[in-house]
């Protein structure tokens, strides 16, 4: 694969008036092996382009502001940027759902990052938009950190919302839909298998028994147990992780290494237009996926783009990003 191309400020369209060749530049790199490109702007324009140049993605992350109305801002305060009402989130996404259903592959997948405050209505968004027959899972990705509420339960789990773009079929990695661990690396409890015995069957294969409703269950030994759609072996970034790039509301690289391994074919494609530090794109680019950020704000997309750099080296010195206007 190529290393990382970004369309040079000079091809961009807005920028030059010349709405003939840039397209074809875009559409020729991407489909020449590019592994991605950064928009430095917003995500329903992002999607347009992408249409208007028929690019196709098989995998959709995003982790929208959540809808709480404040100022998230990152450590030591260099960088920040300001959520919405709940309201300005779901219009945006609204036009954001919309525009996806046209660039998608068949057997692509979108998964959507929310907390509690949206998670209700994006959920009967997404219904609307893509059908309740395409929601597959509501994913409880569950961690210790955060607030001690004391006038209530202290809320501790962010949800995953999956919608694939077809009842029928959709790409789901089972190979890799499993914990590294038994041992939850937070809590230190076993997972799943903690009431199991291991017994040999007679052609020396070991198997896990489990009783239940009368019903005797066995599982391989040797493999890993299936992940369920609560995960709670991967820990929310602590403020001292060495992994923090700084910019608020980031996420664990591992979570989304895991999604990805999981949703995308291999060489596909993965969108992220919400990407903020990047999170998404890098570990698209370690997995030899292809890749497409876009995010709003120049600070996130200068992050992102540095993370970047770090993974593709001298590769990339002399490129610039596409600024979408
Ligand atoms: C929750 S953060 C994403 C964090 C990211 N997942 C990470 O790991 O760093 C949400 C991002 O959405 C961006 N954003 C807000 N409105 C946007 C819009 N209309 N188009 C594109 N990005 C937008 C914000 O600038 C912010 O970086």
């Amino acid at each position: 694969m190529k290393p990382v191309i970004t369309i040079h400020w000079e091809d961009c369209p807005q920028k030059t008036g010349m709405n003939t060749g840039n397209f074809e530049i875009l559409d020729h790199q991407l489909s020449a092996g590019t592994k991605g490109l950064l928009f430095n702007g917003d995500a329903v324009k992002t999607i347009e382009y992408l249409k208007e140049n028929d690019i196709r993605l098989d995998f959709v992350y995003m982790d929208p502001p959540f809808g709480k109305n404040k100022k998230f801002t990152g450590r030591n305060r260099e960088m920040e940027y300001t959520d919405k009402s709940p309201d300005e989130i779901l219009s945006l996404l609204y036009m954001v759902f919309s525009g996806l259903k046209g660039i998608m592959n068949p057997k692509g997948s979108i998964v959507v990052h929310l907390d509690n405050v949206l998670g209700a209505s994006v959920r009967l968004l997404m219904d609307y938009i893509f059908s309740p027959e395409n929601f597959r899972n509501q994913i409880i990705w569950s961690y210790k950190s955060g607030g001690r509420a004391t006038r209530s339960y202290p809320k501790k789990y962010d949800i995953l919302l999956w919608y694939s773009m077809n009842k029928r079929e959709w790409f789901f990695n089972s190979e890799e839909s499993v914990t590294e661990s038994t041992k939850c690396l937070e809590c230190g409890q076993k997972l799943g298998r903690n009431h199991m015995k291991t017994v040999a069957l007679d052609n020396n294969k070991k198997v896990r028994v489990i009783k239940s409703a009368g019903k005797t269950y066995y599982y391989d030994a040797e493999k890993h147990p299936l992940l369920t759609d609560v995960w709670n072996d991967i820990s929310h970034l602590h403020q001292l992780d060495p992994e923090r790039t700084g910019y608020p509301t980031q996420k664990p690289y591992n979570l989304l290494k895991r999604l990805l391994k999981i949703h995308v074919p291999p060489g596909g494609a993965v969108g992220d237009f919400f990407c903020g530090s990047g999170t998404s794109l890098v570990a698209a680019s370690e997995s030899g996926f292809r890749w497409i950020g876009a995010d709003i704000n120049p600070d996130a997309c200068d992050v992102a783009w540095k993370r970047i750099l770090k993974i593709e080296g001298e590769s990339v010195s002399e490129v610039d990003r596409f600024i979408l206007r």
